[in-house]
């Protein structure tokens, strides 16, 4: 406040001292006294006492103001954060395997009432998550892309609703392929689509009224492919970005209401989940046609499903990054926009990736080895 009070005061000395200059620049000395004009600019400079008690009530009611948004910050920091389960629910998707599954054993433990979303409930994933949770943990039948399945466990959500209702939806459910852009059909984009894209958002707005009457989380599962162009990747990438433009537009409307909207972006945990499509380079020889055979010929595309396959084994052994910030965003009081989960370096060059000029980012990859054998093997074919 005293620092406040000083910068007043030489503020109101320089305002002064200004005005004088002025009226000597503008008048001139001789005529200086006669000028009406330069009269005002004298009585302005008497006015600064005025105008400090006017900005001693200015910055005090600017401070009130902050005390009062942080004092509302507070309390809602307060309100929003979930310390343990206790009386809440989750919805998870995709909780067969990988990421899903180990997010509703975790959330289990900590309390939650846990629906459990399922592919195949019978199968071996959601008989294990059975029987190593608690009886709080619901396995419900859940494909993404049918609407059935979505309103019946949506019906079976609200019918077994604990007292503090549904906290959080967690949209995991995912599917990953690789391929290049040419060599994959309309359809591969299209299943891609329905489960990574069109499956939350079928979910989303089928549980949305529920996570707004607890103004709670809704968490999305993309990828750093979202905005990571690379080889391969087109079909995924497109979901994913997909996926991040209802997010983020979901985000914003969902402002007003209080429930708040993570993405996850995790990099390369391939070996920690079974996300991983499994293909070999005959796999993929098979699909093409005469035209396509003798554009990417077959020893390229051995060489492609071997540096894919050896990527994949780079990268994260286990979950643990990407269970810490789906923790995170259902149950801290802020969780973040965005979680970029990779390597140190990686999350740097990733953070910054989205910002760069086109023009460098395609550098990134024609700096690549890859890249560079490709063009030399399709040219040379
Ligand atoms: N692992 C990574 O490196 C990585 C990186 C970035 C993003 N992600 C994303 O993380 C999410 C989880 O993947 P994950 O790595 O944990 O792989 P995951 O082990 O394969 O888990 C994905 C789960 O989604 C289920 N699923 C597939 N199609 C579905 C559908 N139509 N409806 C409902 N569930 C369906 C799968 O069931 P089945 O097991 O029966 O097929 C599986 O349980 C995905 O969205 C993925 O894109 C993963």
């Amino acid at each position: 406040m005293q620092l406040t009070l000083y910068v007043l005061y030489y503020k109101q000395v320089l305002v002064t001292n200004c005005c004088r200059v002025v009226s000597r620049l503008i008048f001139g000395g001789r005529v200086r006294r006669q000028s009406s004009i330069a009269v005002v600019l004298r009585r302005f400079s008497s006015m600064n006492t005025i105008f400090f008690i006017g900005q001693l009530v200015g910055v005090s009611s600017i401070l009130a103001a902050l005390l009062f948004l942080l004092a509302k910050l507070v309390s809602r920091h307060r309100c929003s954060h979930v310390q343990d389960g206790y009386g809440h629910a989750v919805l998870i998707t995709g909780c067969d395997s990988g990421f899903g599954h180990q997010l509703a054993l975790c959330l289990d433990r900590k309390g939650f009432v846990v629906f459990a979303g399922c592919l195949s409930p019978e199968g071996a994933g959601a008989q294990s998550l059975s029987r190593q949770s608690s009886s709080n943990l619901k396995i419900l039948k859940l494909d993404v892309t049918s609407d059935e399945d979505v309103q019946q466990a949506k019906k079976t959500v609200q019918e077994n609703l604990p007292e503090k209702g549904l906290w959080a939806v967690v949209n995991n459910a995912g599917i990953s392929d690789w391929a290049e852009i040419e060599w994959s059909s309309i359809e591969d984009f299209q299943h891609m689509v329905d489960i990574n894209l069109f499956g939350c958002i079928r979910t989303s707005i089928a549980f949305l009224p529920l996570v707004r009457a607890t103004k709670g989380r809704m968490v999305y599962m993309s990828s750093i492919f979202s905005f990571f162009n690379c080889l391969n990747m087109g079909a995924y990438s497109v979901s994913k970005r997909g996926l991040e433009a209802f997010a983020d537009c979901l985000r914003v409307e969902m402002a007003s209401f209080g429930v708040k909207v993570s993405i996850i972006q995790p990099g390369n945990f391939g070996q920690a989940t079974n996300i991983v499509k499994m293909k070999t380079s005959f796999d993929i020889w098979e699909k093409l046609d005469e035209e396509q055979k003798q554009t990417f010929n077959r020893q390229y595309i051995e060489l492609a499903s071997e540096y894919f396959m050896s990527m994949c084994k780079t990268g994260f052994k286990n979950a643990d990054l990407v269970i810490d910030a789906m923790l995170h965003a259902v149950t801290s009081a802020q969780p973040k926009y965005r979680y970029v989960l990779a390597s140190a370096t990686d999350t740097f060059f990733f953070l910054l990736f989205p910002f760069l000029p086109t023009v460098l980012t395609d550098a990134v990859f024609s700096l690549s080895s890859m890249y560079a054998k490709r063009k030399e093997m399709l040219y040379a074919k």
